[in-house]
C-alpha cells in the first residue's frame, strides 16, 4: 500500500507489530512478577460450586508459552510481514551500528524510518534471548511440584541444568530490556519520540516522498501467522 500525505506522515508500525510489542512487554512484566516475586495465586469460581485454583507457577508457564508464540509470530512477520517490520529492512551489520553511535556522539540524532541499525541488532538479540528463555522454561522444574511441559522428555539432571540456564538467561535479558528502555528514553530526551509510533503506528518524516514505497501486509496474513505460532506452541503438549 502506498503512503502519500502532504505532512509526510506514514504508518511505520502496523497493528500486528504494535500488538506484538505491547503484549510482549506485558507478558515480560508478568513473567518477572510470577518468576521472581511469586504469590500470584487465583481461585476462579466455576459453575456448580466448583473452583479452579490457578497457581503462580501455572500463570508463569502459560505466559512463557505465550511469549514463545509471540516470538514465533514475530519471526514469521519479520520474514513475510510489512516492510518496516521485516528483518531485512532493519538488520544491519555492526559497522552500521557503530556509525550510528558515532553520529549520536557528534550530537546528531539520525533520521530514518523504522529501527536504527543499533536498535535493530538489540531487537534481534532480544528475540533470540526470549526464545532461549521460553525454550529452556519448557524443560525447567521448580523442584517442588511444577515442571515445564517438556521436562518429562529429559533427565532430572538436564532439567536442573536447563532451569539454571533459564535463570541466567533471564538476567541477560533483563539487562537488554533495561538498555532498550534506557535507549528509548535517551532518544526522547534528544527530541526523537520513538514511543508514540509504537503506540499509534505513525511516524512523521522530514523529507518529501520518503516512505512512499512502504508495504503493509494484510491483517489476514498476521492472523494466519499468529494462529500457526499458537498451534506450534500448543502442539508441544502432545510430545
Ligand atoms: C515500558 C517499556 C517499553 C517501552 C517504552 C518500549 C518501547 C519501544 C519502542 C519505542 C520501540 C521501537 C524502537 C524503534 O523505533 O526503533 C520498541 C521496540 C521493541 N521492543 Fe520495546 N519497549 C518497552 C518494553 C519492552 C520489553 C519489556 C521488551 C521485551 C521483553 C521489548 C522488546 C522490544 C522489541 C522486540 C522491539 C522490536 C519491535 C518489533 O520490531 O517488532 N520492549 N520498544
Amino acid at each position: 500500500m502506498k503512503q502519500d500525505s502532504p505532512r509526510h506522515t506514514v504508518v511505520v508500525w502496523d497493528l500486528p507489530t504494535r500488538l506484538f510489542h505491547w503484549s510482549l512487554a506485558l507478558c515480560f512484566a508478568l513473567l518477572w512478577a510470577t518468576g521472581e516475586v511469586g504469590g500470584l495465586d487465583f481461585v476462579v469460581p466455576l459453575p456448580g460450586g466448583k473452583t479452579w485454583f490457578i497457581t503462580n507457577m501455572d500463570l508463569h508457564m502459560w505466559l512463557g508459552q505465550a511469549v514463545l508464540a509471540l516470538v514465533v509470530f514475530r519471526v514469521l512477520w519479520g520474514l513475510w510481514g510489512s516492510s518496516p517490520s521485516r528483518f531485512r529492512s532493519f538488520v544491519r551489520g555492526p559497522g552500521a551500528a557503530y556509525r550510528h553511535f558515532v553520529q549520536l556522539m557528534r550530537g546528531a540524532v539520525p533520521a530514518g524510518i523504522g529501527h536504527n541499525p543499533a536498535g535493530g541488532l538489540a531487537i534481534v538479540a532480544m528475540l533470540v534471548l526470549l526464545f532461549l528463555q521460553a525454550g529452556t522454561g519448557l524443560f525447567a522444574n521448580d523442584e517442588i511440584y511444577s515442571e515445564g511441559p517438556l521436562a518429562h522428555l529429559v533427565s532430572s539432571e538436564i532439567s536442573t541444568r536447563l532451569t539454571d540456564l533459564h535463570g541466567a538467561v533471564f538476567d541477560v535479558l533483563l539487562a537488554f530490556v533495561a538498555l532498550h528502555v534506557a535507549a528509548v528514553l535517551y532518544y526522547l530526551l534528544r527530541g526523537k519520540n520513538l514511543i508514540a509510533p509504537m503506540l499509534h503506528g505513525r511516524q512523521t518524516l522530514p523529507a518529501a516522498g520518503e516512505g512512499a514505497t512502504l508495504y503493509h501486509a494484510p491483517l489476514t496474513r498476521a492472523l494466519l501467522f499468529f494462529g500457526a505460532a499458537v498451534l506450534a506452541v500448543w502442539s508441544l503438549h502432545w510430545w
